[in-house]
């Protein structure tokens, strides 16, 4: 198939702290399965990241963390166009035009940004993190995407974005595809090893919350084994929060394996939980020690990832110069001659 009749997908990570294997699990790890038949776009997302205080430098050498990182699980750079969110200045520009579409009351209404300007001063909450669903809309509309791969935590994030794309098409006329979420049945929400109520997050201060992509085996070893559990015995999946510990090491076994739930049950009965946190722990360094291989290979690579983002920036540019210059004339911009 050309790569023209291909429906396009698109997602992002950003590079706001170390990636964990709930970005895998949720996220990457159906990248890499995606980029053999649809045309992918897979950005690092550096003007997400900065809606919230960034150190400089920090932020500039996670950016190249995060793309070393698609690299190296798998993503090939032949297949589908890597790139820096901010390499692309039309997500900014389509970014202010949506905004001016975006209703307070939707954007009021997000859960995320409820639960991060929570942990802010009142006063002190930058406009871009109320904005940050609207940039990105404007990530997904540039590439016409049909379809995004993310976990469960970007649901509403993406319904905004139908929402806003309709709406733009009904003020304006047919412009943008209307993309829909892919969620992962298995992985999609992976909680705190340490607070398995909830969600595994990058940006968590405590040592034992997550498992980092990075992370060397032993310190792996060492956080799953540390993981929160329950005073039962049973090793089933089960929905019940009070054994939310439990459910959570077997949905990473899960999703890391492939393997049935039947099959895996059958697998730890008569068990404890002694062997499930290391049998967990052994699948997980099992998967993640060749991308921890390709990593070091990939930045010991000099020059060779900022050539496969300078490529990356100078094709996504080229679908989103197109769509920006639609969006611009159906607004009524008046063209540069
Ligand atoms: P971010 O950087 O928080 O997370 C990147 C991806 O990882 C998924 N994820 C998880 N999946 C399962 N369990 C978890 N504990 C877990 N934590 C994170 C997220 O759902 C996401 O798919 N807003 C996005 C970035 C973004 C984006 C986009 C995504 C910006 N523009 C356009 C898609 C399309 C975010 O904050 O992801």
């Amino acid at each position: 198939m050309s790569e023209n009749s291909k429906k396009r997908v698109l997602s992002g990570i950003q590079p706001s702290g170390n990636l964990t294997i709930g970005n895998y699990l949720g996220a990457l790890r159906q990248w890499v399965a995606e980029q053999e038949t649809f045309n992918c776009y897979f950005c690092v997302v550096d003007l997400h990241a900065i809606t919230l205080p960034q150190d400089p430098a920090a932020l500039r050498e996670k950016t190249r963390e995060v793309a070393a990182l698609y690299l190296a699980v798998g993503l090939d750079p032949e297949k589908v166009t890597i790139f820096v969110q901010s390499h692309v200045p039309a997500h900014a520009e389509l970014n202010w035009i949506l905004s001016c579409l975006s209703p307070l009351g939707w954007l009021y209404r997000m859960t995320q940004f409820k639960d991060k300007s929570a942990k802010q001063q009142q006063d002190s909450i930058g406009a871009g993190l109320l904005n940050y669903p609207t940039l990105m809309a404007a990530d997904i509309l540039l590439y016409q995407a049909h379809a995004v791969p993310v976990g469960d935590d970007q649901r509403q994030h993406l319904e905004y974005t139908r929402d806003l794309a309709q709406r733009f098409n009904s003020m304006y006329g047919d412009t943008f595809v209307i993309p829909e979420a892919m969620i992962p049945k298995e992985g999609a929400r992976i909680m705190g090893l340490d607070s398995p109520t909830a969600k595994m997050s990058k940006s968590e201060e405590s040592d034992y919350h997550a498992v980092y992509l990075l992370d060397p085996p032993n310190r792996m070893k060492k956080k799953i084994m540390r993981a929160v559990t329950d005073s039962g015995s049973e090793i089933t999946f089960n929905d019940d929060l009070a054994r939310a510990g439990v459910n959570n090491l077997l949905t990473i076994y899960q999703a890391t394996t492939g393997e049935t739930k039947e099959a895996i049950e059958a697998h730890f009965a008569g068990k404890g939980y002694g062997d499930l946190k290391k049998a967990v722990a052994e699948v997980v360094m099992a998967k993640l020690e060749p991308v921890q291989t390709e990593y070091n290979r990939i930045v010991g690579e000099s020059g060779y990832l900022d050539s496969i983002l300078a490529q990356g920036a100078e094709r996504a540019s080229e679908m989103a110069e197109k769509t920006l210059a639609q969006v611009k004339e159906r607004v009524g911009f008046l063209a540069r001659r």
